[in-house]
C-alpha cells in the first residue's frame, strides 16, 4: 500500500485557490486504500473537487483525496436505469457520459464543479433539479467501525443544500467517506424546463420541443454566461445558502423591496435569493483587498488573486454584516472551512 505524502500544498486542490498544506496526503484510487486500520486514529479530511472549500491555512492531518474512477450501468428494470460511478469521477463528465449512453436525468445539473462522491453531501442543486432526486444509493466507508456501508435515498435526509452527510458523525468531519453512487434514471423521461433563465435560452435558440441534450447545452451556456470559470477567477459557486425565512418576514420585506425575488416553499416558508439582496447592499462586483464577490453574479465569492483564507472570512463577514443591516437577514456560507 502507497504511504501517504506528506506537506502538500493544497493550493492546486481548492477552487478558491487558497493557500494551506497538508501534514499528510493520500490519494485514493480504490476503495481497498481506506480499509487501513492506522488510519482509523488519524485527524482526516476527505476531499474531493474542493469546489466547495475555504482552506483557512494548514491542515495538521491527513487529507484522503478521492480520486476512485468508474462508471457503469448497475442495472435496467422496465422503469429506469441504475447508473453507479466512482466517488473520484468528474461530476460535469459523469453526467455528458450519462447523456451520451441515452440515458437522460441530469442534465440540469450539467458544468456543476465537483466530484461524484461530493455530489450528495450537500445535495448539489440547479435550474430546478437537485440530485437527491435521481439519487439510488450510496456507498460509503466508516472509519470506526471499520466496514464498508450502503445509505438508501430514503435515509439520506435531502433537503435544500444538506443531507444526512453534513451532520455531525458523518462525512465532512471525517468520521467516512463516499467511495461510490447510484443513481436512478427514470426512463419516463420528461423536460424540466420551467427554470426562467433556461426556458429563455432554450426560446433564444429556437427549440420548442428540447431534447435532454438541449436542456445541456442551455444549461452549460446559463452557467458560461452568468458563473466565473474557476480556472481563470477561483471561486467555489454560490458562497452563501439563499436563506429560507418565515412567511411574514417576507412578506414585510417584500412591502419595503417590492422586486425581491421569493420563492415559497413546500413548508410554507419563503426561499430569498442571496444574491438579490447582496446586490442590493452593494456589493455585486466589490471587493475587500483580493476577495470581492463577483460583478455579474453577487452570490458568488471571488479571489481576485494571492487572497487566503483570512481574506476570505474578512469579505464575508462584512458581506453578513451589511446583509443583516439593511434586511435584518442572516447570510450562512455554503462550503466548508478547513
Ligand atoms: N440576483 C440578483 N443579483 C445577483 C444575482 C442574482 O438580483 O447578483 C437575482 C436574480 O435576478 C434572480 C435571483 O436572484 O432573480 C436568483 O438568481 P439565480 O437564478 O442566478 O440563482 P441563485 O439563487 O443566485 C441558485 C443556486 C446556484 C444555481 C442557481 C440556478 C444556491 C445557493 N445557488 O443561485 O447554485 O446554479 O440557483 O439554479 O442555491 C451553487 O450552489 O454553487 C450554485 C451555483
Amino acid at each position: 500500500m502507497t504511504p501517504p505524502l506528506t506537506n502538500i500544498d493544497l493550493l492546486p486542490h481548492n477552487t478558491l485557490a487558497l493557500p494551506g498544506h497538508a501534514a499528510r496526503y493520500l490519494r485514493v484510487t480504490e476503495p481497498a486504500q481506506l480499509a487501513v486500520p492506522e488510519l482509523a486514529g488519524e485527524k482526516r479530511f476527505v476531499l474531493g473537487g474542493g469546489s466547495n472549500l475555504v482552506l483557512t491555512g494548514d491542515f495538521p492531518g491527513l487529507v484522503l483525496h478521492m480520486a476512485i474512477p468508474g462508471k457503469r450501468l448497475l442495472k435496467e428494470d422496465a422503469e429506469a436505469w441504475y447508473v453507479e460511478a466512482g466517488a473520484g469521477e468528474n461530476w460535469h463528465d459523469f453526467v455528458q457520459w450519462t447523456l451520451a449512453q441515452g440515458w437522460p436525468g441530469l442534465e440540469n445539473l450539467s458544468l456543476i464543479p465537483g466530484t461524484v462522491g461530493a455530489a450528495p453531501i450537500q445535495n448539489i442543486g440547479a435550474y430546478g433539479l437537485e440530485v437527491g432526486e435521481r439519487l439510488h444509493s450510496v456507498t460509503a466507508w466508516n472509519f470506526e467501525k471499520q466496514a464498508f456501508f450502503e445509505v438508501h435515498r430514503s435515509d439520506c435526509r435531502f433537503a435544500y443544500r444538506d443531507s444526512v452527510f453534513k451532520q455531525e458523525g458523518w462525512h465532512v468531519d471525517g468520521h467516512i467517506a463516499i467511495v461510490s453512487v447510484v443513481f436512478r434514471l427514470p426512463k419516463a423521461w420528461q423536460a424540466n424546463c420551467r427554470y426562467a433563465d433556461v426556458a429563455q435560452e432554450l426560446d433564444a435558440r429556437g427549440v420548442a420541443q428540447p431534447t435532454a441534450r438541449d436542456i445541456a447545452e442551455a444549461v452549460i451556456a446559463v452557467r458560461r454566461r452568468k458563473l466565473p470559470d474557476p480556472a481563470v477567477t477561483p471561486n467555489a459557486g454560490s458562497f452563501f445558502h439563499n436563506p429560507v425565512v418565515a412567511a411574514e418576514i417576507a412578506d414585510a420585506l417584500k412591502v419595503a423591496h417590492p422586486t425581491l425575488p421569493c420563492y415559497p416553499q413546500p413548508d410554507g416558508r419563503v426561499k430569498l435569493a442571496a444574491g438579490w439582496l447582496i446586490e442590493q447592499a452593494g456589493w455585486k462586483g466589490k471587493a475587500l483587498g483580493p476577495v470581492g464577490m463577483y460583478e455579474k453574479q453577487a452570490l458568488v465569492l471571488v479571489n481576485r488573486g494571492g487572497a487566503t483564507g483570512a481574506d476570505v472570512k474578512r469579505t464575508m463577514a462584512a458581506v453578513q454584516a451589511d446583509v443583516q443591516q439593511r434586511f435584518g437577514v442572516a447570510l450562512t456560507p455554503e462550503p466548508i472551512f478547513l
